[in-house]
């Protein structure tokens, strides 16, 4: 079984996002998913609820961080973590062999709390046990000079860049309609599906 992190106590930096992303995408090549809601504002389970019923069922669980949940069953758990989570309970959650994934966006107020938490994950020793830390730039804005404030960033920290998701309106669309990218015709998010290529291909590498 498959467990996936997303997670940075910074609000609106894109966990839920790529969460449900993570949960249509597995789900949809026929995986048992799992989504994982441990956020009292319940955004993924919003978006659970919007999903239309034709696509194939995952199955969601509304969980506060510290009670442990249920993953019998599931080939992929997917947990979509709160703000302003900073690790409390972190040993009995993480197991080796987890994956984390932390969007990151790239104003300098995001940058330095996803920083903070980068060095609180660091700190916590719970990485000695094998867990695989991945960052993705979000929202970005090829254009722009913080996006090279935030491209610079991510490629200092010891982590790898596994990713780049580019800033449209199709995540904000999709995910009110209980939909993602992977639940559309290749030709229409053909630039988005090939951001998220090397996210899947760094998850499948990992194993
Ligand atoms: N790449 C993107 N391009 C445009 N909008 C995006 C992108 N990623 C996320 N968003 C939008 O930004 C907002 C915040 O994203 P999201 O809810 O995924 O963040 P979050 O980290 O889960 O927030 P919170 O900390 O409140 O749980 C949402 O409206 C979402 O649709
Ligand atoms: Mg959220």
């Amino acid at each position: 079984m498959n467990q996936i992190f997303v997670t940075n106590p910074k609000g609106g930096c894109g966990k839920t996002t790529i969460a449900t992303h993570l949960a249509s995408h597995y789900s949809n090549n026929g995986a048992k998913v799992l989504l994982v809601d441990h956020d009292a504002q319940k955004s993924s389970s919003d978006w659970y609820d919007c999903r239309p019923k034709k696509y194939l069922s995952m199955k969601l669980i509304a969980s506060s961080v510290n009670t442990p949940v249920s993953t019998k069953g599931a080939d992929v758990v997917i947990h979509d973590m709160p703000a302003a989570w900073t690790l409390e309970h972190v040993e009995e959650i993480l197991h080796s062999d987890d994956k984390i994934l932390i969007p990151v966006l790239s104003s300098p107020t995001d940058i330095k709390a996803a920083l903070r938490f980068i060095m609180a994950l660091n700190r916590s020793g719970i990485l000695e046990q094998g867990i695989k830390v991945g960052l993705v730039a979000n929202k970005v804005k090829s254009n722009t000079s913080y996006h090279q404030i935030q491209q610079s960033f991510l490629e200092r920290m010891d982590f790898p860049v596994v990713g780049s998701l580019r800033d449209t309106q199709n995540y904000i669309k999709t995910m009110d309609k209980g939909l993602t990218v992977f639940d559309f015709p290749i030709s229409k998010v053909k630039n988005d599906l090939s951001q998220w290529q090397p996210i899947l291909n760094w998850l499948n590498a990992i194993g």
